[in-house]
């Protein structure tokens, strides 16, 4: 009999949140709208669009394996040496990646809960032991997971703005925290969602840190603001050292030719990016004050999703709201994950969860 890994046993296969295609045939609809990955409702820039279609006869030529030009866009971007950046297929890439460099069988690896899923699962591959601890109010307890560090800590997870709540933690506060970790302990630091943070409090440039820090990891993504989701890159920025060791046991091609090029057009078009943000700003302010006015709690979001209590089981709410053509994210209880849509998703998914939950007659 086959045998597989002990280590991935009680794994469960990452579950995405439902395809549109899917959706309309289960439920015979014409029309359905996703609001449960938090996509970019804008799209992709006109620009990167122009530039896929340029190297769209290349397809049958490898791609740079090392991804040079991109490396030395984000380079002279970032002020940072190529040798210390490499990009991935996405960050999902990049977390399989950086857990099999460092995580050996037995040790402890700290995240958050809830936090992205994807932190445990490649943890618990690897034969990690996840320490989980809970948020506070829905915002990482900083001070709860340096008293989870013992001598069998290897690595820790932290997402900043979190998913799925959407909440950060401040700059004064992360400083704070890498001061205290030992620096045998590689702290990986997500920022998949930086792009849409409107708090001043938010540590804006953690570049920076790199130099003082050289047990720190952070990650970045091409997926959400950029609305590159479908062609799969990120990119992460380290020590040289983390870099030349991660870049090891790279997959000789991980990035594809459409995904470098796109990503280096991306870099370019701030104009795009500044649109999105607004769009997501003004969707974020009338989500919350339709929130206030049904009641419904919800925790503060610096990201392109809100985590909201909508006061009814989560799965419920989910398949109702998905036979009326609204694809949500249910989370855990009674708190759901919606993505920011474009005004008119937005106020779409707002009538349907009225009509959901019964609160019509409630509407101003
Ligand atoms: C916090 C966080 N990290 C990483 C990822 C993975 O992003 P990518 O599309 O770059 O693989 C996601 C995707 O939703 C995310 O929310």
């Amino acid at each position: 009999m086959i045998k597989f890994r002990d280590e991935i046993k009680d794994l469960q296969a990452y579950k995405p949140g439902k395809p549109i295609e899917d959706v309309k045939r289960e439920y015979g609809l014409k029309s359905v709208v996703k609001l449960a990955s938090n996509e970019n409702p804008m799209g992709t820039s006109k620009k990167v669009i122009n530039k896929l279609k340029e190297s769209i006869d290349s397809l049958a030529i490898y791609p740079d394996g090392n991804s040079t030009l991109l490396k030395e866009a984000l380079a002279e971007k970032l002020k940072l040496k190529t040798t210390q950046i490499l990009p991935s297929s996405g960050s999902d890439e990049m977390l399989d990646m950086i857990a099999k460099t460092f995580i050996n069988s037995g040790d402890e690896v700290i995240m958050a809960d809830v936090t992205f899923p994807r932190y445990i699962a490649t943890t618990t591959m690897m034969g990690g032991t996840p320490i989980i601890v809970p948020l506070k109010n829905w915002t990482y307890d900083l001070y709860g997971i340096l008293q989870k560090i013992n001598k069998k800590t290897k690595l820790i997870w932290l997402c900043n703005p979190n998913n799925p709540t959407g909440t950060i933690f401040s700059e004064d506060k992360l400083i704070d925290f890498l001061k205290r970790v030992p620096e045998d302990i590689v702290i990986v630091y997500d920022e998949a969602y930086r792009e849409y943070v409107t708090s001043p409090e938010y540590p804006k440039d953690t570049i920076k840190l790199l130099d003082d820090y050289s047990n720190l990891i952070i990650m970045r993504t091409f997926s959400k603001m950029y609305g590159l989701a479908a062609l799969r890159v990120g990119y992460t920025m380290a020590s040289e050292e983390i870099i030349g060791n991660i870049n090891k046991i790279r997959g000789p091609f991980n990035v594809n030719l459409l995904a470098q090029m796109a990503a280096i057009e991306a870099l370019n078009d701030q104009e795009f990016v500044d649109n999105c943000y607004k769009v997501n700003k003004e969707g974020k302010e009338y989500l919350y004050c339709e929130f206030d006015d049904m009641d419904l709690e919800y925790a503060p979001s610096e990201t392109n999703h809100i985590f909201v209590n909508v006061e009814r089981n989560c799965n419920e709410v989910f398949i109702q709201l998905q036979k009326r053509g609204m694809i949500i994210r249910p989370i855990t209880g009674d708190w759901i994950r919606v993505t920011i849509g474009t005004m008119e998703q937005n106020k779409l998914f707002i009538k349907l969860l009225k009509e959901v939950l019964n609160l019509e007659n409630t509407i101003k």
